[in-house]
């Protein structure tokens, strides 16, 4: 069997992690990238010895294709890779909000083709999922990413336009990793608070003045939200992120579950953690037997580890001999969460979907995912 043909959109920095992962893999020829910006893919082609194209050319080339551009135009892309027959690995946030994602897994269905997220830190655990077991049935998991002072400024829109905001640019990979561990049960329950006090505070530092001072700003962006989720299998899920916190760490990532037999408390691997290797989750178990800490011999992945896991499952789904870790029904739920969220810090109420599940009953069913109480 011939090699699958792959390709990229977005040249950027998530486009290049998934060049090297490609460059790697068995089974697969990264053949072409495509970017808006002419300069940012001939340079980027240059780079990994592929050819610059046009988005039809490219999508004429290619049998699968990651698409790595900033969140708005996830949806569009996809959707356009779709109807040219093209298998998808799109970037997270899976899109725009939940409606988008929704025609996304439309598509996927009706054309027959694999679309999956990357939603990298399933792909850092799933080696360990035996041992997240051992908490016995878990009551409540709490995930964190949490920065004293890290702004995203890895692209010209930076914090407001291309991140969408610590809760949807931070959140959506603990959200969808605390779902994850405990097994992806739906939410019933979704009550958050967002915040930009500290946007606000170093608006100098950030270049942001002009942008603080736009009244529509608030709704635009937030730098730390917290996310309180009920799930329909019993458990209770709390997520907080922040791109900047009063905190006496640089950064703080960690996932803790709290089961009928015990807790677990692993650190997650984040971009940082690729320098620092080694890192062991530790288990404390609250029976009789070993009330101390033990250490389990085991680790997640590292994050460029993960990067080439993800591409190698997703190569496998297109091939027909895996299943996919993320499913494109799962990254619906996740985006969903996220508008939920939003809506519920904008409002300051909880939303309950309890017996509630038409999209139109909701109180902000379209709000943007980076709500901010107004
Ligand atoms: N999975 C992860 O851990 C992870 C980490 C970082 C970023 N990301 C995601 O990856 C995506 C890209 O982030 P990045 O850090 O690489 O950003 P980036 O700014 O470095 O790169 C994005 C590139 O996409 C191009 N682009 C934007 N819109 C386009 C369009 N409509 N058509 C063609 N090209 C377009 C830009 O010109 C730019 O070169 C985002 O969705 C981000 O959330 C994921």
């Amino acid at each position: 069997m011939s090699n699958l043909k792959a390709g990229i959109i977005g040249c950027g920095q998530m486009g290049r992690n998934h060049a090297v992962a490609y460059q790697t893999l068995t089974g697969v020829d990264l053949v072409a990238a495509h970017d808006h910006d002419d300069r940012s893919a001939d340079r980027f082609c240059a780079d990994f010895d592929i050819k610059p194209a046009t988005l039809p050319e490219l999508l004429e080339l290619v049998d699968i294709v990651s698409i790595c551009t900033w969140p708005s135009s996830h949806s569009v892309l996809t959707l356009e890779a779709l109807s040219a027959g093209t298998h998808v690995l799109c970037e997270k946030p899976p899109a725009a909000n939940a409606e988008e994602a929704t025609k996304m897994l439309e598509m996927a269905e009706e054309q027959g083709l694999v679309l999956t997220y990357g939603l990298l830190y399933r792909h850092a655990f799933r080696g360990i999922l035996d041992v997240v077991a051992d908490v016995g049935r878990p009551y409540k998991i709490t995930a964190k990413w949490l920065r004293r002072f890290g702004f995203p400024k890895w692209s010209p829109t930076g914090y407001r336009e291309s991140s969408g905001g610590a809760l949807t640019d931070l959140g959506v990979h603990m959200i969808d990793l605390a779902l994850y561990l405990v097994g992806c049960p739906e939410p019933e329950l979704v009550h958050a608070a967002a915040w930009n006090h500290r946007a606000q505070e170093f608006s100098g530092e950030l270049g942001l003045a002009d942008r603080i001072a736009d009244p529509s700003y608030p709704d635009h962006a937030n730098d730390s939200a917290f996310v309180l989720m009920q799930l329909d299998n019993g458990c209770t899920a709390m997520v907080e992120v922040a791109y900047s916190t009063d905190m006496t760490e640089d950064e703080h990532v960690s996932v803790e579950i709290q089961g009928s037999h015990g807790t677990l408390v692993l650190p997650v691997p984040t971009t940082q953690a690729v320098f620092s290797p080694g890192l062991l989750p530790k288990f404390h178990r609250s029976d009789e037997r070993a009330s101390s800490s033990a250490v389990i011999q085991c680790r997640p992945r590292l994050v460029r580890e993960a990067v080439h896991d993800q591409l190698a499952n997703f190569r496998d789904v297109v091939l027909g001999v895996q299943s996919p870790v993320i499913t494109a029904s799962e990254a619906v739920t996740v985006q969903r969460i996220l508008d939920l969220a939003a809506c519920s810090a904008r409002t300051g109420d909880p939303v309950t979907l309890k017996g509630n599940d038409e999209a139109g009953d909701l109180p902000c069913p379209k709000s943007p995912t980076t709500g901010v109480r107004a």
